[in-house]
């Protein structure tokens, strides 16, 4: 069942977004060559905490950490470790904070140093992706467009779509209905409106689609090991678009 949000629940949602939105904020400069995941995982929990929020991945399912920290070809779900970060590599750091009971979902893919010009593109193209999706996010549209606007613009670019991991709804549950899945047709699947509150999230592959799981039952890893980059926001439908949660707040 997919739920539609009161003006109350919004307003917590965007609440727990601003926190996410600062923890990005303060972990960006960070991703630097030597700097542990779990150093990353570590400030993200504090920064988080003294904002009032909750990181909710911490637990969920026995998950051991506060963010999801995917480097290169790790895809999503990579476990913070004490890895060094590289010149050259890209991380995916996927956080979901809540405040009083409610979620905000979002990921970014930084680049650590130079990085080769395939992987500048990757990252480019999957928050291009997401932002296609939005000029279809609005009452009236339906899931389908979002998601066949994600894979459009990826296969254009000559990447893929992973069909492993999609978007999904969220509020009191870190996943809701409907699955936004990153690939799909126009025209099909649960129509939007007004109050529903989304996390889209384009995970793009430089090579091919298939994925695996490492022993440590989390970590996703691309089969050929080329790059994955993760771009998600959660967004609220308006009542002629959308509005992203997951952003800083007015004059901040
Ligand atoms: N944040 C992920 C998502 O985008 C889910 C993380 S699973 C967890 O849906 F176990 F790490 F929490
Ligand atoms: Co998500």
């Amino acid at each position: 069942m997919i739920s539609i949000k009161s003006s109350r629940e919004i307003a917590l949602m965007k609440k727990a977004g601003h926190i996410l939105a600062n923890v990005f904020e303060v972990l960006e400069p960070l991703c630097k060559p030597g700097i542990t995941t779990n150093h990353l995982s570590q400030v993200a929990e504090k920064v988080i905490r003294e904002a009032g929020g909750i990181p909710e991945e911490k637990g969920y399912y026995g998950y051991p950490a506060a963010i999801c920290a995917s480097v290169n070809e790790e895809v999503v779900h990579g476990i913070p470790s004490n890895r060094k970060l590289r010149n050259g590599d890209i991380i995916s750091i996927d956080i979901v904070v809540s405040y009083q009971g409610y979620m905000a979902d979002a990921c970014r893919t930084f680049k650590v140093g130079n990085v080769s010009s395939n992987a500048e593109k990757l990252v480019r193209v999957t928050e291009e992706c997401f932002f296609k999706a939005m000029e279809f996010a609005k009452p009236g549209n339906r899931i389908g467009d979002l998601s066949s606007a994600i894979q459009k613009h990826a296969e254009a670019n000559d990447f893929n779509v992973t069909r492993d991991f999609t978007g999904h709804g969220l509020g009191k549950e870190m996943h809701e209905d409907p699955m936004v899945p990153n690939f799909g047709t126009p025209g099909t699947g649960p129509i939007l409106k007004e109050g529903m509150t989304l996390a889209v999230e384009p995970i793009i592959l430089e090579g091919r689609k298939d994925v695996f799981i490492l022993p440590d039952e989390w970590t996703a890893v691309t089969c050929d090991r080329k790059l994955a980059a993760h771009y998600e926001n959660s967004i609220v439908i308006t009542k002629d678009g959308y509005e992203i949660i997951t952003k800083k707040s007015e004059g901040e």
